[in-house]
């Protein structure tokens, strides 16, 4: 499957803030290879390549402020323009290095492939009422719709994630409803908390979960107890090319549930498997449909929910409306 419509107009997180410094950074967007670096301009974003010969511009060094080619040495700017060309004191050339939109926010770098998009990102808790880590993960072999399709279904908790979240023997009464609107939608699960030992540890009592998908790569997952939110997580499933993806998750809870540096530790400690075995699985749907050639999906009763990410990631709007409740049980 191709990547997703509209990747060119959308920010997507690709690196911490402190992860771009004066050494080029390489990162690669949508199939894109791109360079950041931080010169006399601030922070810059480059397609990865030398309008000269093409080498990657990703291989040089900043000196002076500028990013210098390590073919031949052309000194680029901060917006492209060409500075200097070694050995021909005062010539200048029109060749400019492809600029890509890059913008510092939350504390994290976002990149947009076409630049002159206007910076609209999901919305998240912000304010002095919650703290936030960020979570840059590992790339990983999974397609992005494969990826969505698994952050938005409840079901394989029981199975991948058995004891971590949910426990395969013993599933609970679970409400489903869910709101569509012509750009996204929202599942909410009205529940307590799930069996799992991870969901006990970290979480308390729980009222309710919300599922949202915000196309063309980003869900938001919000988990509320009897005193409101208790945990939110945006996580972005960044496109590298169409079999590889870069997740970024911003976690945001409430101050009240004490040090921000031990929730996140005790965050970072119980996910950190749970990551792992989502890879795992997403993994495993690649090799499979590499070997058997094209994804072939069945739906199931209760997947209610693929239809409606298969047509958003293709573009194409949903009539809103409101389904549920529905009973399951996980
Ligand atoms: S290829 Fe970059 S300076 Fe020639
Ligand atoms: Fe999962």
């Amino acid at each position: 499957m191709k990547l997703p419509a509209h990747i060119d107009t959308t920010w997507l997180p690709v690196a911490l803030d402190g992860q771009v410094g004066k050494t080029p950074l390489k990162r690669e967007v949508a199939g894109i290879p791109i360079v950041l670096w931080r010169g006399a301009e601030g922070l810059s974003a480059f397609r990865d390549r030398c309008p000269h010969r093409n080498y990657p511009l990703s291989q040089g060094r900043v000196e002076q402020g500028r990013l210098v080619c390590p073919y031949h040495g052309w000194a680029f700017r901060g917006d492209g323009a060409c500075a200097d060309i070694p050995g021909c004191a005062g010539a200048s050339s029109r060749l400019k290095a492809e600029t890509v939109g890059v913008r510092e926010a939350f504390g994290v770098v976002f990149v947009c492939l076409a630049g002159n998009t206007p910076f609209v990102v999901p919305p998240m808790p912000e304010g002095p009422e919650y703290d936030h880590f960020w979570w840059a993960m590992k790339p990983e072999a999974a397609r992005v719709f494969d990826a969505l399709d698994n952050v938005l279904d409840p079901f394989h908790t029981n199975f991948i994630h058995d004891g971590y979240i949910r426990v395969k023997h013993r599933r609970q009464r679970v409400e489903q409803s869910i709101e569509v609107s012509e750009d996204g939608f929202e599942a909410t699960y009205v529940q307590d908390t799930d069996h799992g030992w991870m969901s006990r540890a970290l979480e308390g009592p729980r009222t309710r979960s919300r599922g949202r998908y915000f196309p063309p790569v980003a869900f938001q997952g919000r988990w509320e107890g009897p005193k409101g939110l208790t945990l939110c997580v945006t996580i972005w499933f960044v496109p590298e090319n169409d079999s590889m993806i870069r997740p970024f998750a911003r976690f945001s809870t409430p101050k009240s549930k004490g040090p921000a540096w031990l929730k996140e530790a005790l965050i970072r400690l119980f996910l950190f498997r749970v990551i792992d075995q989502d890879a795992d699985a997403l993994r495993h749907l690649s090799d499979n449909i590499a070997r058997f050639g094209g994804p072939r999906f069945g739906a199931g009763p209760a997947d209610r929910l693929s239809d409606k990410l298969m047509r958003l990631y293709l573009g194409q709007p949903l009539t809103p409306e409101r389904l549920g409740p529905f009973e399951m049980w996980l």
